[in-house]
């Protein structure tokens, strides 16, 4: 894989904010978008728009704005999702049913390959269209789907020892779902997903009285 160029979190955030309006409206039939337009639907600057999208090439047409289907394609490139992710997903329980049973995933480039759960009860069954495969087939089926990203579903106390066995067989980004920070080296991405974090900020804002959306950071 090449070394792609560090770019700061916040604009990274902001690229895949972009990829879901423009695909929308792409959707829709709309064949350009300005930064304006981009902007006004995020609550950001046109001048912010230009400016993350100038850190990676000159897309914009002048008079024109960006081609929704160049830009979209750009903007897939640049965020690696150009291309098919296999991913594992680890816990069978209400996270995990929730996100196996969401069909949008393999549109955007990730399909869950594989599931596995620790359960006697739930190995060897099939759950919203996915087999649940025992543990000690992880590192076989991960290395054998070509899975370079790991789904930890699990509770909190067994996150790092299931994070441990993802990337031991080969997983190279974990999406983290359990409350919990896992230690990992320096060869593995790490994204944790918190509703209860998100919750705790949004009611911060609301208790300030703050307007305006938190998704800008
Ligand atoms: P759950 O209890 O419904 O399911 C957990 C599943 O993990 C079970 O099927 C269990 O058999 C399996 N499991 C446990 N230890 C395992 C191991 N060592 N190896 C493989 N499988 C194992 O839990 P739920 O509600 O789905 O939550 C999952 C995680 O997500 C928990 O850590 C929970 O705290 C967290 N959570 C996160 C939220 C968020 O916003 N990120 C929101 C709600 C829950």
């Amino acid at each position: 894989m090449p070394p792609r160029p560090k770019i700061p979190r916040p604009t990274v955030k902001r690229l895949s904010l972009y990829l879901r309006e423009i695909e929308t409206r792409s959707e829709l039939g709309h064949k350009t978008i300005s930064s304006k337009q981009l902007g006004q639907a995020l609550g950001l600057t046109d001048a912010q728009v230009r400016k993350d999208l100038a850190c990676f090439g000159n897309f914009g047409h002048p008079g024109v704005g960006y081609q929704t289907t160049e830009l979209i394609a750009e903007l897939r490139n640049i965020l690696g999702t150009d291309r098919q992710w296999n991913a594992a997903l680890v816990g069978v329980g209400n996270i995990g049913r929730a996100l196996m049973s969401y069909g949008r995933f393999r549109r955007k480039g990730f399909d869950i390959a594989a599931v596995f759960d620790s359960d006697p009860t739930i190995v060897d069954q099939d759950i919203a269209g996915h087999h649940v495969h025992s543990m000690k087939d992880l590192a076989g089926l991960v290395k054998e789907r070509d899975i370079k990203i790991g789904v930890v579903a699990v509770p909190a106390a067994h996150a790092q020892q299931v994070a441990d066995q993802l990337i031991a067989a080969g997983v190279l980004g974990i999406l983290n779902f359990a409350p919990k920070r896992l230690d990992v080296h320096d060869k593995v991405s790490v994204v944790s997903v918190d509703f209860s974090v998100a919750l705790e900020q949004l009611a911060f804002q609301v208790s300030l009285g703050l307007v305006g959306s938190l998704e800008e950071g």
